[in-house]
């Protein structure tokens, strides 16, 4: 069932996988929701669910209270931010932008910083969960930014989201949703040598999930998606090419914040060698496919 907030004005860029989702579910929740993706064929669902599809972030702007930016990363919420025909050229003072693109926390305070200057409040809203939780708004949302307009706005957050953190000021939330994409990376990479490994002693990968999941050691990734990566079924909620590009980000933070994340390094390492053969467009979880035909080089 869909939580209530009164009826808003909301626009959507970046209508992706993750996007997509979340739109359809602000439909059902009966607000007014208008999209612009760059390629345009991927807002072909929001619209028949009855969105109105514009053609620039601009435009989106113009016609929204609120606007959540779902792209790729920093280089893109700046184009859409402020590139051409962007969200501040047709922006209002009062506007409000939600950043749920996973990106640095460094350039999330930059961002916000620069929408200050034009009158727009930005929060760095970044969230847990795929398009298969956002559907019925199940995500995990962090928040940070002005808290007076979370507060304002924090009906929309709580139906797109079934759990808000509000984490304090600017770059917060970007900083703890790069330590869960950590966790993310580390476990699919875990279970797939774990798997990998019990295949190679021919043993059913199923019964090693089994006993994992008898344990304190199992994760929702054991006990839910791990079948689905055993039967080799890797149909993407969140790709691999973007697990890697937040492998990137996360060395990136962390080498601004002056520490060594030595797994994340190599991890990053195994993921780049994934995208170059050819894995990056399927789900994330691919990375067992990598590894199974790797393993015996
Ligand atoms: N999927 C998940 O489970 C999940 C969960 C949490 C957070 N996220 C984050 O949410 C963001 C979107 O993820 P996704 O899974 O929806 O990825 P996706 O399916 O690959 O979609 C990426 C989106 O970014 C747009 N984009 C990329 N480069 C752009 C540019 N230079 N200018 C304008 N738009 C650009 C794409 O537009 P085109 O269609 O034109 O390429 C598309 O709308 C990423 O930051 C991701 O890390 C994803």
């Amino acid at each position: 069932m869909c939580k209530k907030s009164h009826h808003m004005r909301i626009g959507i860029i970046g209508t992706g996988l993750l996007g997509n989702a979340v739109g359809l579910h602000i439909l059902k929740s009966g607000h007014e929701l208008t999209v612009y993706n760059r390629t345009k064929s991927k807002t072909a669902e929001l619209e028949r669910g009855g969105a109105v599809v514009v053609d620039s972030a601009k435009q989106v702007a113009e016609k929204s209270e609120i606007i959540f930016v779902v792209v790729k990363n920093a280089d893109a919420v700046r184009k859409v931010a402020f590139g051409e025909s962007c969200i501040s050229c047709g922006g209002r003072d009062g506007m409000v932008v939600a950043d749920m693109s996973t990106i640095n926390p460094i350039d999330s305070k930059e961002i916000a910083s620069e929408f200050q200057k034009k009158g727009i409040t930005y929060l760095g809203t970044p969230v847990m969960g795929g398009p298969n939780v956002a559907i019925t708004g199940q995500l995990v949302m962090m928040v940070d930014g002005d808290r007076g307009t979370y507060e304002r706005y924090r009906s929309i957050f709580e139906t797109v989201a079934s759990k808000v953190f509000y984490l304090g000021e600017s770059g917060t939330a970007h900083a703890i949703k790069l330590a869960m994409n950590l966790q993310i990376a580390m476990l699919a990479l875990a279970l797939s040598e774990g798997i990998t490994l019990a295949r190679s002693a021919s043993i059913d990968p199923k019964t090693f999930l089994e006993i994992l999941n008898s344990t304190y050691f199992k994760t929702g990734m054991s006990e839910t998606k791990a079948y689905k990566m055993i039967d080799g079924s890797f149909e993407p909620t969140f790709t691999l090419r973007n697990l890697k590009k937040d492998l990137d980000t996360i060395n990136e933070a962390a080498k601004a914040f002056g520490i060594k994340l030595p797994m994340s390094t190599k991890a990053n390492e195994v993921y780049q060698k994934a995208v170059d053969e050819g894995f990056g467009d399927i789900d994330y979880t691919g990375i067992l496919k990598y590894l199974m035909e790797s393993a015996r080089e």
